[in-house]
């Protein structure tokens, strides 16, 4: 069976300030987004990536993506996203063919990560893990607050034991039938699910961590663009 990469690029990217949506925005002069389909196309265990657009903007980055000289090899498909990241990638998933049977979720918002870590994620799930996720250790301390009424300045409710904590990045890895139950039967409120593997965590499905990468870091904020063109200043030095 072959696997497929699912690039979530349909969000708004409200944090990093006014402007484009968040993937495509440039780096460097070139697109997040088509950075992030070039990262999944230079895994050779990647043949085809399904990039979720902006609902609006589907016809825009077919365009762009097919302007962008993306390697042969890997195909690209494109379908509108949804309102919130699960959603689009219950769209995503919905356009793959029948012969997928193992899927990265990569967020567009992650540029820059190495092929190394591509290739670790698929290979483990190859291996059999149902779901795989690269994940660092944390540089801070985290605390569990409560918000307050009236303007008062919340409250430290808890510290969790950072030696134990780890950030996670995408792309998070599964076998595709254990994703799609899960975006099939876990029903999530508000902002929905922050990443994949949370929602395959509620099935009961073991969850296996791969070393992650700091180049793999997410875009959010006007800062973390100054870090991305420096990043790739480096290795073109
Ligand atoms: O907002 P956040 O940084 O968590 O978004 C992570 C990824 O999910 C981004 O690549 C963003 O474009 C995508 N996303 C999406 N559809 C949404 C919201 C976010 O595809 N409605």
């Amino acid at each position: 069976t072959r696997t497929a990469a699912v690039i979530p690029a349909a969000g708004r990217g409200v944090r990093l300030g006014p402007g484009a949506p968040k993937a495509l925005r440039a780096l460097n002069g070139t697109p997040m987004l088509v950075h992030a389909v070039r990262a999944m196309a230079r895994s050779r265990a990647v043949s085809l990536v399904v990039v979720v657009a902006p609902p609006d903007g589907a016809a825009e980055v077919r365009i762009l993506l097919d302007d962008s000289a993306l390697p042969e090899t890997t195909e690209v498909r494109v379908v509108p996203g949804g309102e919130t990241r699960q959603e689009s990638v219950r769209l995503g998933l919905a356009a793959l063919p029948e012969d997928i049977g193992v899927v990265l979720v990569h967020d567009a918002a992650r540029p820059l990560v190495p092929v190394e870590t591509v290739d670790a994620v698929a290979a483990a799930v190859r291996d059999g893990a149902p779901a795989v996720v690269p994940a660092l250790p944390l540089a801070d301390t985290v605390k569990e607050v409560r918000p307050r009424e009236g303007g008062e300045p919340e409250l430290v409710v808890g510290t969790p034991e950072r030696a134990v904590l780890r950030a996670v990045q995408t792309p998070q890895g599964f076998d595709r039938g254990a994703l799609v139950e899960a975006h099939e039967k876990v029903a999530l409120q508000g902002e929905g699910a922050t990443d994949d593997a949370g929602m395959v965590e509620r099935l009961g499905v073991p969850v296996v961590v791969v070393p992650g990468h700091e180049e793999a870091f997410k875009v959010t904020r006007p800062l973390d663009l100054v870090l991305a063109e420096a990043v790739l200043a480096r290795r073109r030095a």
